[in-house]
């Protein structure tokens, strides 16, 4: 083709050498074990091959590869530039990253914590140990990783890529990015220097709140061998079911995204300048907003030093923002105020959540709430706010 395939038609074509039935929607193939070949001359004995895989319309064993899961390899393999592997969850794709460079030393911010409960295994297991993400450079050594997510949870805020990658590479260490609140369409970590890309697929890959699944992405052919290889032995591959589900949900996801990273800029917009608009009317809605609200976090409100961020977020940024609230109990008493923001954890789904996020996540500040923004039409949702506010304002 003499141009760059858009990432829709990516998501809707990329798997399109995999359709060796007829049918328009992939059929679920659920089987464990497949036949081999009734032809003698096509057997091979395992010991005389040197790569696996390498077909991706046959298979032998589900734990090492099947139908559903290698076409939802095969798309995402297109949208993140890079060869996909998947895992049954966003922390076993971080497992078998961890597996795979063995570093002795990880670099880290706060970030999710269930990835720190991952490093803390490996902890104890190799003795890894965890450094600042702003440590001096020297501290690293050679193959070891800086783990980097951005857009960071639970505030949505972004870092700086390039900087970090220039960072591992002077010390010959590896930068993994966590690229969980910003997929394809967002945010390519690749064209600013990771080494291997990481995405909770639970989340926007699966973008209806109904499927488990990791992710990583490397553009090292030695690399994904050997993680296809380890993930054998890990055991720890995405089911049928949730693979078939994972096609159906790419083939919408650069819009969902968009609308979503629309509705969430909209959002943060409106309710940073209702917080500092200047003397608000009393009983207007500004003035709601200011009796409960103290801080909103999202990379939209961000200031930085250069255009680092433009660059790598220019279509838009994350659909997930933080909130915190003047005091812990508004904070507990806002969801229940709300009728279109569900109150629960995760995010990437169609419907918007909030979170009360100490619910789930023991080490963040109890004002704070997390919001993953869905396809509502964004008027609902700031109404929908709006009357929260007053509710808790007492307006
Ligand atoms: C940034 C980030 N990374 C990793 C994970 C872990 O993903 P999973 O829940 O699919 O294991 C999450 C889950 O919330 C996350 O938000």
């Amino acid at each position: 083709m003499s141009h760059n395939v858009g990432t829709s038609t990516q998501s809707l074509h990329a798997d399109d050498a995999l359709n060796v039935v007829s049918d328009v929607a992939p059929p679920l193939h659920l089987s464990t074990t497949f036949r081999y070949s009734d032809d003698p001359s096509e057997l091979f004995p395992a010991a005389d091959l040197n790569s696996f895989g390498t077909d991706p319309t046959k298979h032998i064993y589900s734990r090492a590869s099947c139908p559903n899961p290698t076409r939802f390899e095969t798309i995402l393999t297109a949208l993140l530039n890079g060869k996909a592997i998947s895992y049954s969850s966003g922390l076993s794709a971080l497992h078998a990253a961890l597996t795979l460079l063995n570093p002795r030393h990880i670099s880290v911010g706060e970030g999710y914590h269930g990835c720190h409960g991952v490093i803390a295994l490996f902890t104890r297991l190799t003795g890894l140990q965890k450094l600042d993400l702003d440590c001096d450079p020297t501290f690293l050594q050679k193959d070891d990783v800086i783990l980097l997510e951005t857009p960071v949870n639970p505030q949505g805020t972004a870092f700086d890529i390039a900087s970090y990658a220039e960072k591992a590479h002077s010390r010959g260490a590896f930068l993994i990015v966590d690229s969980t609140f910003a997929p394809p369409g967002l945010q390519d970590p690749f064209a600013f220097g990771a080494d291997l890309v990481m995405h909770s697929g639970s989340k926007y890959f699966g973008g209806h709140s109904d499927l488990l699944c990791g992710v990583l992405a490397t553009q090292r052919d030695d690399w994904a061998s050997q993680l296809f290889a380890d993930r054998v032995f890990l055991g720890s591959v995405m089911g049928n079911m949730e693979s078939w589900l994972g096609v159906r949900s790419l083939r919408t996801l650069e819009v969902r995204v968009q609308r979503q990273s629309a509705n969430t800029s909209r959002l943060v917009s409106w309710l940073h300048s209702a917080l500092h608009t200047p003397s608000p009317a009393p009983g207007s809605d500004e003035a709601a907003v200011q009796a409960v609200l103290e801080e909103v976090f999202h990379a939209s409100l961000q200031t930085t030093e250069g255009d680092w961020l433009a660059k790598q977020m220019p279509n838009g940024f994350g659909p997930v923002f933080s909130i915190t609230m003047k005091e812990e109990n508004l904070a507990r008493e806002l969801p229940s105020k709300l009728h279109y923001f569900q109150h629960a954890t995760s995010l990437g789904g169609v419907e918007t959540l909030i979170e009360w996020r100490t619910m789930s996540d023991a080490t963040v500040d109890r004002r704070l709430l997390r919001v993953s923004v869905g396809l509502e039409n964004w008027e609902d949702l700031r109404a929908d706010l709006v009357g929260a506010f007053r509710g808790l304002a007492g307006l």
